[in-house]
């Protein structure tokens, strides 16, 4: 009888809920017992009762609920090997040999480190007679499956992260709401959007809000951007186009690596293009709020996929991390998936734009 633990870390993500309610419940229904870790990797390393052991109508009613009802933290302890042995120590207490991470990519980095020390931690813990020989014996493996939860959409190898769809969804209610007073006034406006590192919220929100420019850290603006954009933005206005939009990621940058500042286009378009302008910065609305239904399903299909593969792994099974591509849910490399995200990260940062671009598409993984 498998004891599975689930947690969520990092940034919250609309849906994040789902993907517990699926966990406990699928873990349930296969006569597995499941546990909730509250507030991420910091209840692991505190233990106590912050591990509650989750019955089915503990996750009645997640599905529809925003952020994460089990909480979240950006575990600073957990990033030090003896976080990570306090957290073995708790895990082991609790009789858990399971454990499905629901995060982004440091998270899942965290998870996976966690379980290629897990026998050394389990051997410190018996040299500083903090556990006994006998009660480590059980869990000689550790499972870990990775979900990666996150707005941002920033990790290779899945199409979609849980919650990217609501972000994007709400981004597009926000740019509506500021089109009907753009109109109005026939004012630009500036669109800060979050994403960290990664362009897709802008970029799919401009898309879908038809936005007049935008700006991506994936594919930084030629040198001559502020002519460019002027250009646009006054043909666009020559049609008859009573409002701006320019979208900017948080991340962009221009080609020398410098953070294109939302108060720098603003007076760009005032000055240059002649418009009354004004920035609105989407800020945390953009990750707050009910799951639309597509994070619903993504979150509920992935959590059982994530219980199937802690009952069907075996000691060699490497740690999968639960992705989506083309419709398919499937299982990827965690490791793998981890370090393609950070090589588009380092190729960004070496202005490899187009190794960054084609590392970010699934496709090109197959
Ligand atoms: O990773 C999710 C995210 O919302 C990013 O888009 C953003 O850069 C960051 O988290 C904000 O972090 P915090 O909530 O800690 O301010």
């Amino acid at each position: 009888k498998r004891r599975i633990g689930v947690l969520t870390s990092g940034g919250d993500a609309p849906g994040m809920n789902g993907a517990v309610r699926a966990v406990v419940r699928m873990a349930i229904h296969n006569g597995c017992e499941a546990f909730a870790i509250y507030e991420g990797y910091d209840g692991l390393v505190k233990g106590g009762d912050m591990i509650k052991e989750m019955r089915w109508e503990d996750v009645r009613g997640f599905l529809s609920e925003g952020g994460t009802l089990i909480g979240t933290a950006r575990c600073m302890e957990f990033m030090e090997r003896a976080g990570r042995t306090k957290a073995a120590k708790n895990m082991i207490l609790n009789g858990i040999d399971a454990l499905v991470v629901c995060g982004g990519d440091g998270s899942l980095t965290g998870a996976d480190k966690f379980r290629s020390e897990w026998p050394e931690l389990l051997q410190d813990l018996v040299d500083t007679k903090e556990l006994t020989a006998d009660q480590i014996v059980p869990f000689k493996h550790l499972n870990i499956v990775g979900l990666v939860g996150s707005i941002d959409n920033d990790l290779s190898m899945t199409d979609a992260t849980i919650g990217c769809y609501t972000s994007l969804t709400r981004i597009c209610e926000a740019v509506d709401s500021v089109d009907t007073t753009a109109s109005s006034h026939q004012r630009a406006f500036v669109v800060e959007v979050m994403g960290r590192h990664c362009g897709w919220l802008a970029l799919m929100a401009g898309v879908a809000t038809g936005a007049d420019f935008i700006f991506i850290p994936e594919n930084p603006p030629d040198s001559d951007w502020e002519e460019q954009m002027c250009r646009t933005i006054k043909k666009h206005r020559a049609k008859g186009k009573r409002k701006t939009i320019v979208i900017v990621a948080e991340g962009a940058i221009d080609e020398n690596n410098n953070k294109i500042p939302c108060g720098m286009v603003k007076d760009i378009l005032s000055k240059k293009a002649g418009l009354d302008t004004r920035i609105t910065t989407l800020g945390h609305v953009q990750r707050g709020g009910t799951p639309c239904a597509y994070d619903r399903m993504l979150s509920t299909l992935q959590g059982v996929e994530a219980v199937k593969a802690v009952i069907e792994a075996t000691p060699e099974t490497p740690s999968p991390v639960i992705c989506i591509v083309e419709n398919k849910i499937v299982r990827r490399s965690l490791v793998e998936a981890v370090a393609q995200t950070q090589e588009v990260a380092k190729a960004i940062g070496e202005k490899d734009f187009n190794t960054a671009m084609k590392l970010r598409d699934a496709e090109f993984t197959e």
